[in-house]
Parts: structure tokens; C-alpha cells; sequence
């Protein structure tokens, strides 16, 4: 089974991961992130701060994630092992559907057609959702922004996962974000556990 982790910067995704890694260790799942290709996160990371051409960028996580899934998620679900991955697909059409339209007349067409036949669809997506200020508030204290972390920027983000969310209901799971963090632990553990007995 997989599981995908979504939610604009700031939202509490690692901190959840680092939760459920204590809570689901009977379950043994497998945790993994997006971006996180050995090869390519230099460039990727050199991409993101040179704020250059937003094509680039968008191929480098395209292939990012056709990386993720030939070395560690297809052979994790051939094992039927439980992924739960930081982040996945929906960050690209959330973020790089924003970022693309300054150089593209379709970034969702070009988005849709760049994943079809080759990538999983996961089987449970989690968002987490909470008013842009609140995240960016969060991520004051970091030294280093990345030019994505800017509230008009995140507010189009937020709307474009939503978006993805009410386009594929079954799939999702909405979390508000803005809750004390063990509580949105207790109720993604038991969705999590709810989802795999079903
Ligand atoms: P993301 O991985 O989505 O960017 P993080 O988990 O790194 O988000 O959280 C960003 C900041 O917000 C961190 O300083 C973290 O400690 C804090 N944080 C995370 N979840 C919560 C929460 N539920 N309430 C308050 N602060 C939180
Ligand atoms: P990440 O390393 O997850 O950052 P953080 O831990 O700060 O949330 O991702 C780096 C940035 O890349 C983040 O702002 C989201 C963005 N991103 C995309 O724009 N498209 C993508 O496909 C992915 C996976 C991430």
C-alpha cells in the first residue's frame, strides 16, 4: 500500500512522519520523500535556488520521481511493504501548476500528460490544510526561504491541491493542520490503521 504525505511548506509533514515513525512500528512501513533522489538532489536544490527557468525545476522532480519509483517504490509494494512517502505527485501539480503558467498556456495538461502510464496513483493521500499565515508563521525561524515559501505563491499551492483533493475524493484524506501536532498524530494513525483493515 501507499501512502503520500501532502501539504504546503510548513504544514507539519515531517513532523508527522517523524511521529508515525514511532507509532506504526508493528506495521514496518517503509518512509521515503519527494524530492530525494541521491543523483539528482544537488541539482535540484541548485534549481530551486537559482528560481530560473520553472521547466527545469519541473523536469528535475518529474525525473526525481521516476527515480523514486524504479529504486525504492515499485520494488517496496512488489515486497507489499506499507510507503509512506514525505511528499509525491500531487506537489508537482500543485506547486509547478503555479510555477509553470509564467512559460507554459497548459502546466496541468503537460503535468497530466508527463505521468500518465508509468506512475502509481497512491492508495491513500493525506493533506494537510491550515491558513497559509499560520504555515508561514511557522517557518519564520527558518534562515533559508526557498522562493516557493511566500503566502501568494502558497495560497495558489494550497487552492491547487485542494483542487486535486475534490478531483479524486476516495483518494484523500483532509487533515486541518492547525491543530496541536499529537492530535493530528492520533487521527492520521487511526485513519492510517482504519485504511489498511478495510
Ligand atoms: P513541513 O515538513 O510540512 O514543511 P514541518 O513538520 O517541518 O513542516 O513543520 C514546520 C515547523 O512547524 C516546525 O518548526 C515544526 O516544529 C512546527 N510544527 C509542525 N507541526 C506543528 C503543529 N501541529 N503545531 C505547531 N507547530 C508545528
Ligand atoms: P522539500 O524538500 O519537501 O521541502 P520542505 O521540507 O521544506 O517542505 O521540498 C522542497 C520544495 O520543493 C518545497 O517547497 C516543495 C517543492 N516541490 C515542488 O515544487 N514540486 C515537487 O514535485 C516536489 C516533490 C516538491
Amino acid at each position: 500500500m501507499l501512502i503520500t504525505l501532502e501539504g504546503i511548506d510548513g504544514s507539519g509533514k515531517s513532523t508527522l512522519c517523524e511521529g508515525l515513525k514511532s507509532r506504526l512500528t508493528d506495521l514496518n512501513p517503509l518512509f521515503t520523500r519527494e524530492p530525494g533522489s541521491p543523483h539528482l538532489g544537488d541539482a535540484i536544490r541548485l534549481a530551486i535556488a537559482a528560481n530560473g527557468d520553472p521547466l527545469v525545476e519541473a523536469t528535475l522532480f518529474v525525473a526525481d520521481h521516476a527515480v523514486h519509483l524504479s529504486d525504492v517504490v515499485r520494488p517496496a509494494l512488489a515486497e507489499r511493504c506499507l510507503v509512506i512517502s514525505d511528499r509525491y505527485s500531487d506537489s508537482r501539480f500543485a506547486y509547478q501548476e503555479v510555477s509553470l503558467a509564467r512559460v507554459h498556456p497548459n502546466p496541468r495538461g503537460w503535468l497530466t500528460a508527463v505521468h500518465a502510464g508509468w506512475s502509481i496513483r497512491p492508495d491513500l493521500t493525506i493533506l494537510l490544510v491550515l491558513p497559509v499565515a499560520v504555515a508561514m508563521s511557522r517557518l519564520s525561524s527558518r534562515t533559508c526561504r526557498e522562493h516557493f515559501e511566500c503566502l501568494t505563491f502558497l495560497e495558489d499551492v494550497q487552492k491547487n491541491f485542494l483542487a486535486c483533493a475534490a478531483e479524486d475524493p476516495e483518494r484523500f484524506l483532509l487533515v486541518e493542520a492547525d491543530r496541536d501536532a499529537d492530535t493530528i498524530l492520533d487521527f492520521v494513525e487511526k485513519s492510517i490503521r482504519a485504511r489498511i483493515l478495510r
